[in-house]
């Protein structure tokens, strides 16, 4: 019987323990405070939003399930006595009709503010703009069209930024203190140019499942990132220059429509690239793939088939017993071939 017999290999996989990113989920509004504690305003003046205070007198203030915008707007003409907070978090709400202005939050600081799932359409431009000294965390999820930040770059103190929006197209967006970012681009399909991403301080870029179709023309060497993670868009392939970095330790190219192995400079050593799921990806040529291998940078390829063909030649060693590279866990589409010697065999007559 003829059947593709696919045979996995599985070598020596470094294991690489890497600190991912750890962003905050605005998940839950769980404070260990004491609720409407001085100096929160009165209770029932926020109702439906809660007050707490912690015990360094940290204020936050949660909002949850509101049913309009100006009931938003009547928390905030409540009397605080004092408007510095630590957090605000506004989660579940129906803000359909109208945009959030920027004067509701007029004279009001926060350090960090978590806004999700509230159906906003509309943000105005210079919200939050009192807090430009303040805000070090934000967090936003709405299918807004453009950037809840328009004046990202006047926000001096902001170290991680989470935003799932809609975007028409990627944002510019300029910063010199963001450290983590994490972009989802909901909706049409996008093309990145990386003259948009004017970040110096950035170590932690998340861009996965983005839509993104393209991302060029220039390099991310400018920025000193150590996580970059592309996987689950359209990309099909990148331009030589693109994927440059000065030391990158953790590359996710995952999930998307690669046919080869791109060509990658700036790994650091003990650096990972993760090709895995790419379903069109046939071969890893050896001028792209080979480098990579040199620097010491762990190749993860679960979930992809090479075809057996000449280009799986550089792959085997010599004698035939093994794979040359011993950090690729790969499968190989070799008909009735089980042992590398045989296609290695194989190989040698045809190619
Ligand atoms: C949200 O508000 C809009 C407009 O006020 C209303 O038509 C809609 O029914 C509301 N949706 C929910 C789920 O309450
Ligand atoms: C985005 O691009 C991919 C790949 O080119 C295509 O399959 C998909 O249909 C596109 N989606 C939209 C919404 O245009």
């Amino acid at each position: 019987m003829k059947g593709s017999a696919k045979i996995s290999l599985l070598f020596q996989l470094s294991l690489l323990l890497l600190s991912v990113a750890a962003t905050s989920s605005g998940a839950a509004f769980d404070f260990p405070g004491k609720v409407g504690a001085w100096p929160c305003p009165p209770e029932d003046e926020l109702v439906p939003c809660t007050c707490y205070a912690d015990d360094d007198l940290n204020l936050f203030l949660g909002c949850q399930e509101l049913e309009s915008i100006s009931d938003l707007k009547a928390v905030f003409t409540a009397s605080f006595q004092f408007k510095k907070f630590f957090r605000l978090q506004i989660n579940d709400c129906n803000f359909t009709e109208g945009t959030l202005t920027k004067d509701i939050f007029e004279g009001f600081t926060f350090r960090e503010v978590i806004m999700f799932n509230n159906k906003l359409n509309e943000v105005e431009v210079g919200i939050f703009s009192d807090s430009v000294q303040d805000l070090t965390f934000f967090e936003f999820s709405d299918p807004i069209p453009s950037f809840p930040l328009s004046n990202l770059e006047s926000f001096k103190e902001l170290r991680e930024l989470v935003v799932d929006i809609n975007c028409d197209q990627f944002p510019t967006l300029t910063s010199d203190s963001v450290l983590s970012f994490s972009l989802h681009c909901g909706g049409t399909n996008v093309t990145m140019e990386t003259s948009q991403l004017n970040m110096n301080a950035l170590t932690t870029l998340h861009l996965h499942d983005s839509n993104l179709i393209s991302i060029g023309p220039e390099n991310f060497e400018s920025q000193s990132l150590n996580i970059l993670t592309l996987n689950g868009n359209y990309l099909e392939e990148f331009d030589p220059e693109v994927l440059k970095f000065s030391s990158l330790l953790k590359l996710d190219l995952s999930d998307n429509l690669l046919t080869d192995m791109p060509f990658i400079t700036g790994m650091a050593p003990k650096g990972t690239v993760r090709i895995a799921d790419n379903k069109n990806l046939k071969q890893l040529s050896l001028d792209t793939t080979m480098p990579l291998l040199d620097a010491d940078v762990t190749i993860h390829a679960e979930g992809v088939s090479l075809s057996c063909d000449c280009n799986l030649r550089w792959l085997l060693d010599t004698d035939g017993t093994d794979l040359l590279i011993n950090k690729i866990t790969v499968n190989v589409d070799c008909e009735h071939e089980e042992d590398f010697s045989d296609i290695r065999d194989i190989l040698d007559k045809f190619c």
